[in-house]
């Protein structure tokens, strides 16, 4: 059974990429597909999203993310943002909820297209959200909540399995 996951268990963090080796605006436009295509609370769809292409736009990102160096060498930053307005209730709990699970099949998408992708970590960080938004004209409404390093993949981590049955509880706690 487990074989039929196989394409989710190798959904590695891949942080290497080969040097100008370009993203098509097709695979973009499947990757934020599959993003737009995650569960959203009451369907409220807060994301948005910032695509960074230029290598000095990347570079500028990475000088903000002190675990997001390989976007110097990335093809595709992608920042996914929300609408705290747009947000079921206007509550940062589900505008984190739904980015969180764009991000999951953005990164997902990118290993069905056999690219290379990281989840980078930015909300809640105060000094990365800021640096965002006062970076690329992110209006202060809007809340940088996890960027994306997309490239075609230099490394190959095996598929694996984290499953550890202690952090299962049946019926009852
Ligand atoms: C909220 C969050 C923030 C993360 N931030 C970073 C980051 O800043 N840099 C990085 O290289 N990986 C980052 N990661 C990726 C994790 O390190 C990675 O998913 C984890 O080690 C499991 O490895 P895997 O993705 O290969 O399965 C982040 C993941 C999450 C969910």
């Amino acid at each position: 059974m487990t074989d039929k996951i196989l394409p989710l268990l190798g959904r590695r963090s891949v942080r290497a990429y080969l040097p100008d080796a370009a993203v098509s605006e097709a695979e973009l436009r499947a990757l934020l597909e599959a993003a737009m295509a995650a569960p959203s609370a009451m369907a409220r769809d807060p994301w948005r999203f910032l695509v960074l292409r230029e290598r000095a736009d990347l570079a500028a990102l990475a000088d903000l993310l002190p675990h997001g160096q390989m976007l110097r060498q990335a093809a595709l930053g992608i920042v996914v943002c929300g609408d705290p307005a747009q947000a079921h209730r206007q509550e940062i709990s589900y505008l984190l909820q739904d980015c969180s699970a764009a991000v999951e099949n953005l990164l997902i998408a990118a290993h069905l297209l056999g690219l290379g992708a990281v989840w980078l970590g930015v909300h809640p960080n105060e000094d990365r959200v800021t640096g965002i938004r006062r970076q690329f004209g992110v209006p202060e409404t809007i809340l940088p909540v996890a960027a994306i390093a997309v490239g075609r993949p230099a490394e190959a981590p095996e598929p694996r399995t984290r499953f550890n049955p202690d952090f299962v509880h049946a019926g009852r706690w």
